[in-house]
């Protein structure tokens, strides 16, 4: 795109942003004004602006609230915004992801947070996370079988490349991979301590614990751009916190992922040869209701698929008394365990696409 055809996109994006953001704010038309012309001037010279903090800020949270997929968007005001676009090396936004993570996990009691990296210029990217999280399992591909999460084949191929090697156990966690643009990309192990992992057990079937299943605390998703008022930060990992059904429904579950129904059905004596029995329904729900009791005895925050359609319920009334319109994804939001036990599954979505809000972008990974 030729450089005045770019301005003007920015600076539309900008005044549509800005305008929302500062009455949102309460700030007065006059400032308002004035904050608008001041980004037409920097970007007709520059090809870019610069957020303040409170845009930063408020902009990422708008982000949330408008991200279609996120039933747990009661709490998008609460996000606590890391502003870390001075860093320029992979070791700084190395000490700057751990701090992220530290603060996030906040010993269980789980904090929602965004870090917010230099944004890409002209559609160049400053710097890249290649992880999908910044915690997460290898996944190893040995003839036909895999070892751990398979969605990190290739990224734990791509890890091992660049020198690293995982224990090759169903749980070994991965390192960061940063790559400041120009460089080569560097990876870094988490240190132990900071990692913070839930075992498994089943509050009324001892031999659950038998299957060593765990998982970690803290989802950091770390591939997404935050876009906002056509600015794109490419590097700006965030968090919340756990849904049950995402680890016991999902993550465990899926044929694909770690398959671990048979084997729960297994330890739970149920007869698998009839799909009438139900088993993989009996299975999934004991699963689920052991990630619950595991994560909240262990002192860190999970929310169960019926509490957080309720809290999804609540937003939604909030939503309409700010008078913004609704939007969400009805595939995403419905929980994979028991849909229609909750609201969401009986009402259509406006799958409408509304800006600040996270985008999938080309991977990182080379
Ligand atoms: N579904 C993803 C996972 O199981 C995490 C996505 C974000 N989830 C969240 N509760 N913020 O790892």
């Amino acid at each position: 795109m030729a450089i005045i055809e770019t301005n003007t996109a920015i600076i539309k994006e900008a005044m549509e942003f800005i305008y929302i953001c500062y009455s949102e704010l309460g700030k007065t038309e006059e400032e308002t004004a004035q904050r608008f012309s001041q980004i037409q001037t920097e970007v007709s010279e520059t090809g870019a602006y610069t957020h303040t903090l409170e845009e930063l800020e408020h902009g990422a949270r708008m982000a949330w609230r408008n991200n279609n997929r996120c039933i747990g968007r009661l709490f998008w005001n609460t996000l606590t915004v890391f502003d870390e676009r001075q860093q320029q090396t992979s070791e700084g936004a190395f000490e700057a992801l751990l701090r992220h993570i530290g603060f996030a996990t906040n010993g269980g009691k789980i904090r929602p947070a965004i870090t917010v990296f230099p944004p890409s210029h002209n559609g160049q990217d400053a710097m890249r996370i290649w992880n999908h999280q910044l915690i997460r399992y290898a996944g190893y591909e040995k003839d036909g079988k895999v070892v751990g999460d398979s969605t990190s084949i290739e990224f734990t191929e791509a890890c091992e490349k660049l020198g690293w090697r995982g224990a090759g156990t169903h749980y070994d966690v991965l390192p960061i991979v940063i790559q400041v643009a120009g460089e080569e990309p560097r990876f870094f192990d988490l240190p132990e301590e900071l990692v913070l992992e839930v075992e498994l057990d089943h509050p009324e079937i001892p031999a659950f614990a038998d299957l060593k299943a765990r998982w970690y605390a803290v989802p950091i998703i770390s591939e997404m751009k935050l876009e906002i008022g056509g600015v794109s930060y490419t590097m700006a990992p965030f968090n919340g916190w756990y849904m049950g059904t995402e680890i016991g429904a999902r993550n465990l579950a899926d044929e694909e992922r770690y398959n671990l129904l048979p084997a729960v059905a297994e330890l739970m004596g149920l007869n698998r040869d009839s799909n009438r029995s139900l088993w993989k329904d009996k299975a999934l729900v004991e699963l689920n209701i052991a990630v619950l009791d595991s994560f909240h005895r262990a002192g860190v925050t999970i929310v169960d698929h019926h509490t957080a359609s309720k809290q999804f319920k609540s937003f939604e009334r909030k939503e309409e008394t700010a008078g913004r319109k609704l939007t969400g994804n009805w595939a995403w939001l419905i929980p994979p365990l028991s849909p229609a036990t909750t609201h969401i599954f009986h009402k259509p979505y406006k799958n409408d696409i509304v800006k600040p809000n996270f985008f999938y972008q080309n991977s990182a990974i080379k």
